[in-house]
């Protein structure tokens, strides 16, 4: 057990980018009730999803953590939940297939509701409004009462995050996602694309592996993993009073588990050594991870494995480089050596979405497709510089058709931003983009 912790310790510590809840009582209340609701995940989940990622730490498997920046009330569908996890298992089965390892795949879904923001408020024409800060919290429309916080909001996200998972559950177990199905899984839209061509070479490739496997007398019918697969749930653990009424001790071990996620992380803003991110998550046994950017010091580095991962176990503290396409190689570097001569078994991670992105011309949020590459060229290179396992990726993406990335081969420019911009907080890669990357990630690697 983890020493002078408890699920609500981190009180105790300030706690930056929390909102500023109109009514104390009426936030006691949400949280009083969403502490009486069952948890969402199961410990033992839990471990195993840190028993995967401790192979990605020592080199034996990829980790793939993709999904939206920011779930919305608004988009709450089969559909959307449907299509997200297809293009998850598309580029699963590349990297998979190209890399020769087990692709660990974690979502961010059902539950990533919530938003740091660089500033409290925003002033839209001439009015000062609280700042959006996710579903969970408050809503983007301009509207005073809109933005102002409110904790009903917490409790409709335990629901709609514990619909989309037993949605999730039931298309990865209950056969849309079979092995059998790879080639279902591309959108008619994808699959006249050079992208959507190139995957199906790809499922046509799987199939025949199937093919062969069944003519040499294996039984592909009744080997579960053929069938379903595992897809864990992750989100940023911004507003702890919900991650606190979400944590729960588990019977079979006694250690506490936040049961709002599989895998929680600690954002750029929150990452503060004496802060209360830090100490809510140290306590917690789900694997976690702490984004890093590029003014990361190496000292910073080792004092954050040493608190939240003091045992040193593999799979247990994930990395996430946010560093920036320019800076990421020489940022990224001394840090590995680091965390690496110090001995810390760590999954690393790029986000190559977070340290690259602007505001085009019309005003738009967006990232270009060939600086997500480039992030991702430099942090490999970094990794094979320093003699370690440049682990996963981290990216922002959906299944659907939007325009909110630049480039890709569809060439999106920025006046096709303004075609299809759906995202409640920042710029996703699209499908094609999406599938393009995970080409490109299998072609870095395996070189
Ligand atoms: C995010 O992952 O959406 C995010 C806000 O990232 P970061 O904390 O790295 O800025
Ligand atoms: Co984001």
């Amino acid at each position: 057990m983890t020493k002078n912790w408890t699920p609500s310790s981190w009180q105790a510590y300030p706690a930056v980018q929390q909102p500023e809840w109109p009514d104390e009582n009426d936030l006691q209340h949400a949280l009083k009730q969403i502490a009486s609701f069952p948890p969402l995940v199961f410990a033992g989940e839990a471990r195993s999803l840190q028993a995967a990622l401790a192979k990605v730490a020592t080199g034996n498997a990829f980790l793939l953590q993709a999904g939206d920046c920011a779930e919305s009330f608004e988009e709450f569908t089969a559909v959307n939940i449907r299509e997200k996890l297809r293009v998850i298992l598309q580029m699963a089965v590349m990297l998979t297939y190209s890399l020769g390892v087990p692709v660990v795949k974690v979502g961010r879904i059902a539950g990533q509701f919530a938003k740091p923001r660089s500033n409290n408020t925003e002033t839209i024409g001439t009015q000062e409004l609280p700042v959006f800060r996710g579903h969970m919290v408050n809503d983007p429309s301009p509207l005073v009462a809109s933005r102002t916080p409110d904790p009903a909001r917490l409790v409709q996200a335990y629901h709609q995050a514990a619909s989309t998972l037993n949605l999730l559950r039931a298309f990865t177990k209950g056969g849309f996602a079979d092995l059998n199905r790879v080639h279902a899984w591309n959108q008619e839209f994808v699959a006249s694309s050079a992208e959507g061509q190139r995957y199906e070479q790809v499922a046509t490739e799987v199939e025949r592996a199937l093919a062969f496997m069944r003519a040499c007398g294996i039984d592909t019918e009744t080997n579960s993993a053929l069938h379903q697969v595992d897809v864990f749930t992750s989100h940023e653990a911004l507003i702890l009073g919900y991650e606190e009424a979400l944590t729960r001790q588990d019977s079979l071990t006694g250690q506490w588990y936040d049961c709002s996620a599989h895998m929680l992380w600690i954002g750029e803003r929150t990452r503060q050594l004496d802060g209360a991110h830090v100490e809510f998550l140290r306590g917690v046994g789900n694997p976690i991870g702490c984004k890093i950017g590029k003014t990361t010091t190496t000292d910073y580095v080792i004092e954050l494995c040493e608190k939240l991962n003091p045992a040193r176990i593999p799979g247990r503290l994930t990395l996430i480089s946010r560093m920036g396409a320019n800076d990421v190689e020489s940022a990224l570097r001394p840090l590995i050596r680091a965390v690496r001569d110090a001995g810390h078994p760590v999954v690393w991670a790029c986000d190559p979405m977070h340290g690259n992105t602007f505001t085009a011309p019309n005003g738009r949020k967006t990232r270009d497709f060939k600086d997500i590459v480039s992030e991702i060229t430099g942090f490999v290179k970094a990794h094979r510089a320093e003699g370690t396992w440049p682990g996963g990726i981290h990216v922002e993406l959906t299944g659907e058709n939007v325009t909110e990335c630049l480039g890709g081969s569809e060439k999106l420019g920025n006046d096709d931003l303004d075609t299809r911009y759906e995202t409640v907080c920042d710029p996703r890669l699209n499908a094609r983009q999406s599938l393009d990357l995970a080409f490109q990630i299998s072609e870095l690697i395996r070189h």
